[in-house]
């Protein structure tokens, strides 16, 4: 049986499915699907930005090479991140968004925990955004652990592949407000044990109806997907 409870459709990357990802035109077409939440990884740039890209490197997305930490942002600029796109800034897709969804913030980078803790703050003391807007996930759950002490008001999301042993412990230890685990890890069991201990579960990345499907039958609260649409 379906659980009738609203799933949060996450866009993966924007609507990577749609358009090249972590680009504007990827949040404009997530904005447009009406998701709830769209994820982006964030990393700084040589000239000290908050930039928005998966990979160290910009060679898998953009014309370019080199490493996101060696280059500027002018520099980073003048690259073709995907049919003209070019890399944004995080002040930059939050500008677009203006509060019309949540944003998913993925600490991919080094050093991202105070500029990201920065951003969050000013953007709600500016009024168009509040703290239930954002939530901040990352594999590495030190750099989350920074983000409580910064700032207890931010929602954060430990992310994992596999789910350790001592999950409920490290999202407890956080304050988590969801924990977000590999679709092909979560089961019935693991799904209510955590929904029981007061986290949301989200899963990543289900692309397929059938995927779609089955987490949607273990009564998972959110799904990122590269085709939100489909959720
Ligand atoms: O947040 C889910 C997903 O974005 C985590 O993996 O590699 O796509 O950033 P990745
Ligand atoms: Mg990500």
């Amino acid at each position: 049986m379906e659980k009738s409870h609203k799933i949060l459709r996450v866009g993966h990357r924007g609507a990577k499915g749609y358009a090249p990802e972590n680009t504007l035109a990827s949040f404009r077409k997530a904005l447009e699907q009406r998701v709830e939440i769209f994820e982006l990884d964030v990393r700084l740039c040589r000239s000290g930005e908050l930039v928005v890209l998966h990979d160290d490197t910009v060679e898998r997305t953009t014309d370019g090479s080199g490493a996101a930490a060696d280059l500027t942002l002018a520099q980073l600029k003048k690259l073709d991140a995907g049919h003209g796109e070019k890399i944004p800034t995080l002040e930059e897709v939050l500008e677009l968004t203006a509060g019309k969804c949540g944003v998913n913030i993925e600490l991919k980078g080094e050093a991202t925990e105070k500029p990201v803790a920065g951003i969050i703050a000013r953007s709600v003391a500016e009024g168009v955004w509040t703290y239930g807007h954002f939530l901040v996930s990352s594999f590495d759950h030190e750099k989350l652990r920074q983000i409580r002490e910064l700032d207890p008001r931010i929602r954060i999301a430990p992310l994992v592949v596999e789910i350790p042993k001592d999950f409920l412990d490290i999202a407890r230890g956080l304050r988590a407000w969801s924990v977000h685990v590999a679709k092909e890890n979560l089961n019935q069991e693991n799904v209510q044990d955590f929904q029981r201990a007061g986290f949301k579960v989200f899963a990543y990345t289900a692309n397929s109806a059938s995927e779609i499907g089955r987490l949607k039958t273990l009564g998972v609260d959110g799904i990122v997907s590269d085709y939100p649409d489909r959720i």
